[in-house]
């Protein structure tokens, strides 16, 4: 199991756009240096706790900085953008970063960031992922097309040898691309198995995150794709101190429990997945969970050894997986607890963390 992390942001509304810049830029340099293997960043228009709207900066400004990490946003929100500039500044970012580049897509969620795009009905959203995506492969495949669709035309013309055509192809020819899901049984991570991209699932229980792995490796093997394990990650809340109380103190009283009750909680009610926080051993009406509920049962919160354990334990229930993506939270301030945390998980935890035996099959 490798360490990612998923930087939303989840930095207080009170945050200046360089705040949270430097913040995102300095939390990839952390990373890399730890040996986390993937650092993946939102966007998102309007959500004041989300205040990244361009991953790609980040990516840019971090790409200087760092050595071995692979970046990407996650996700470039595809109904918002024009297929072929985005197209064409994801095949140049990969090379720039010679490959460390993951392309995360999705289809949106937050009607306040579809509307500002002239969108008041996401309906269509997903059929609109699915066309750009299209014209976004032929681009990187560099070869001439023309497409007349039913929300974007593009193409790329005949190359002439007189005057050719700059190659527009990513690093090495091959594009990576992930896709998040959300949803139980999740349409995108389904889409995402059908086309061989790795698949991104925020947790929401251990039913859900099954149910994400049965339709993303059916899809796959339906469609000849690899049935890769190491090909899934999974955002799950981490945090690691040199006890128990102190880990749980930690998270509850900074800027990871800031976040999940101003922001969070309520963000997870409005989409219905606050219901599969709920353990079966522990039940309680969502409505009541609180910090304590949040740090026992939810979050990954304790010592090296209880992390591992639990970590163990989780991947054992869902059938193993390749990636722990923790969110980042907030420690802008004093990071020096919440980077120590990072590293006993790249560093304490993950090398003993043991995981079910899963074959790759192609
Ligand atoms: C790991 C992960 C990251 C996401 N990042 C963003 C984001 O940066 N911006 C955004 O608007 N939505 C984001 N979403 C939500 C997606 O836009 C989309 O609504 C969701 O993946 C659809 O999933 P479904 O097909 O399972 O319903 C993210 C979802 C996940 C799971």
């Amino acid at each position: 199991m490798k360490a990612a992390m998923f930087q939303t942001p989840f930095m207080a509304p009170t945050r200046s756009p360089k705040e949270v810049f430097e913040w995102a830029v300095s939390q990839a340099i952390v990373c890399d240096q730890l040996g986390f293997g993937t650092y993946l960043i939102g966007e998102h228009a309007l959500q004041s706790w989300e205040s990244i709207p361009s991953p790609d900066l980040v990516i840019a400004a971090a790409a200087r900085e760092t050595e071995q990490i692979t970046l990407g946003p996650m996700a470039h929100i595809l109904p918002y953008h024009n297929p072929t500039a985005l197209a064409l500044q994801m095949s140049w970012l990969s090379h720039i970063l010679e490959g460390r580049y993951l392309a995360g897509v999705a289809m949106g969620s937050f009607p306040k960031d579809a509307y500002m795009h002239g969108i008041r009905d996401m309906s269509r959203n997903r059929e609109m992922t699915i066309e750009s995506l299209e014209i976004m492969e032929k681009i990187w495949a560099g070869e001439e097309f023309w497409h007349e669709g039913e929300f974007w035309s593009a193409g790329l013309p005949e190359n002439d040898p007189h005057h050719p055509n700059r190659d527009v192809r990513p690093f090495n020819g091959n594009m990576i691309v992930g896709m998040t899901g959300n949803s139980p049984s999740s349409p995108s991570i389904t889409f995402a198995g059908a086309n061989g991209f790795h698949a991104l699932s925020t947790y929401s229980g251990d039913e859900f995150i099954r149910s994400h792995w049965e339709v993303y490796s059916q899809a796959a093997a339906a469609n000849g794709h690899a049935v890769d394990k190491s090909m899934h990650y999974i955002v799950r809340d981490v945090f690691v101190a040199d006890t128990d109380a102190e880990a749980k103190r930690l998270a509850k009283e900074g800027g990871t429990g800031k976040a999940w009750m101003e922001y969070l909680l309520p963000v997870y009610k409005m989409f219905g997945l606050n219901r599969g926080l709920v353990t079966k051993d522990n039940p309680i009406d969502p409505e009541d969970m609180d910090l304590d509920y949040l740090a026992e049962h939810v979050w990954i919160c304790g010592s090296p050894e209880t992390v591992t354990e639990k970590l163990s334990e989780f991947s054992h229930n869902v059938g193993g997986f390749g990636h722990i993506m923790p969110f980042s939270f907030d420690y802008s301030d004093d990071p020096s607890a919440w980077n120590y945390s990072l590293q006993l998980l790249a560093q304490e935890v993950l090398p003993k963390v043991q995981q079910p035996e899963f074959a790759t099959q192609n």
